[in-house]
């Protein structure tokens, strides 16, 4: 199939391109550059052995969204384009609403314009909120928290009534947990251009020295530690699983709606002692008191996943730490100063 992959120039995105290209799809890229570096285009290509297409477009520009559809014979979607941090879509609401809601419109606007009802979203567990009880099921309330779960929520809606008004539509919305690692080559993986908001990235600039402690917001849950316990998942399992939504939407001609974890809790204090092993170095920590909002602990069921997909998750946290940390020592200041000449170290699959 020829997959248009939105934001696959993105952390999750390349990974996902890459899976794709290894089960045969041809791959092309749509993606505005606005987190991501071009510089990841030869790294891909290396990886895959051919090149990927890549269009430098803004989802939300229909004009250039329906040129590409024009020019390459799309049989499906997959849709990471948009802004993720929590924190800034409290600032900037509006920011994340025009580029995650009215950027998914435009892509279905231009979709049903060119015959595409295949497509595959990127949702998250943000959609839960603090939920009542683990491990979360797909049924579990819906409640969002901040602007940025409400724009997964209104993607996720929104999807629904496309499906309800056209029966050749079909959704696969996956709810990722807590993504980390790398593609174990340490050719592409997380590159946060400003301070990271998640822990992973966190933890392996610590690791590093850029930063010089980490703090673990929380050390009275009534958890293992007493931090607080998240569902971590390597991106090569998630990527994965993106391809199996695709075989699925084809085979079955049907939506669904799942999650993406690993089933296993972590706390942060686990996280942080599999990193110091994984990698050899110190990572220095304070804990400081509760984030407001923030939950004891989160982590999925995800044996719907398993179920209708025939996915679960591989790898361990120890090989999330290693890959995140060999991802972290080859490139330092990640895609930037690398140019986008092609490494030399031959790929590691
Ligand atoms: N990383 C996580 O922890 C996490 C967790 C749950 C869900 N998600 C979702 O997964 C998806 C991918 O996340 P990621 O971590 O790879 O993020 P990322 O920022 O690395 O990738 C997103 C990509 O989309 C591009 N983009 C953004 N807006 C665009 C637009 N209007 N037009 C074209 N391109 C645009 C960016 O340049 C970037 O390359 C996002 O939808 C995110 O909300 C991520």
């Amino acid at each position: 199939m020829r997959i248009l992959v939105t934001g696959g120039a993105g952390y999750i995105g390349a990974h996902t391109c890459l899976v794709l290209a290894e089960r045969g799809h041809e791959v092309v890229i749509v993606d505005n550059f606005s987190n991501s570096s071009a510089a990841v285009l030869p790294r891909l290509a290396h990886l895959a052995g051919r090149p990927f297409a890549c269009e430098e477009v803004d989802l939300r520009d229909r004009a250039g969204m329906d040129a590409l559809f024009a020019r390459h014979a799309i049989d499906a979607v997959v849709h990471f384009a948009a802004l993720k941090a929590v924190g800034e879509s409290c600032e900037q609401p509006l920011a994340y609403f025009d580029n995650n809601i009215s950027g998914t419109i435009t892509l279905l606007q231009a979709m049903k314009q060119a015959g595409v009802g295949r497509l595959v979203f990127s949702s998250s567990a943000t959609v839960y909120g603090a939920p009542d009880a683990v491990p979360v099921r797909e049924d579990a309330p819906l409640r969002v928290t901040n602007p940025y779960g409400r724009t997964k929520l209104v993607v996720e809606q929104l999807l629904a009534d496309v499906q309800a008004s056209d029966p050749g539509f079909h959704v696969a919305n996956l709810r990722y947990f807590n993504p980390v690692g790398a593609h174990p080559s340490g050719l592409i993986g997380e590159d946060p251009s400003d301070t990271p908001n998640n822990l992973m990235p966190y933890v392996c600039q610590v690791a590093a020295g850029r930063r010089d402690h980490l703090s673990v917001f929380g050390g009275d849950y009534p958890t293992v530690d007493g931090s607080g316990v998240r569902d971590y998942i390597h991106v090569v399992d998630l990527a994965r699983a993106h391809a199996d939504a695709i075989d699925y939407l084809e085979r079955e001609r049907q939506s669904l709606t799942v999650n993406l974890g690993t089933g296993r809790g972590i706390s942060v204090l686990e996280l942080v002692h599999a990193f110091e092993r994984a990698s050899g170095q110190a990572v220095p920590y304070r804990i400081v008191g509760r984030r407001a909002g923030d939950v004891a602990e989160v982590y999925a069921d995800p044996g719907q996943a398993q179920a209708l997909l025939g996915w679960r998750a591989e790898y361990d946290v120890d090989a999330m730490c290693r890959d995140a940390w060999n991802w972290q020592s080859r490139n330092p200041d990640g895609y930037t100063g690398t140019g986008d000449a092609v490494p030399d170290q031959p790929p590691v699959r």
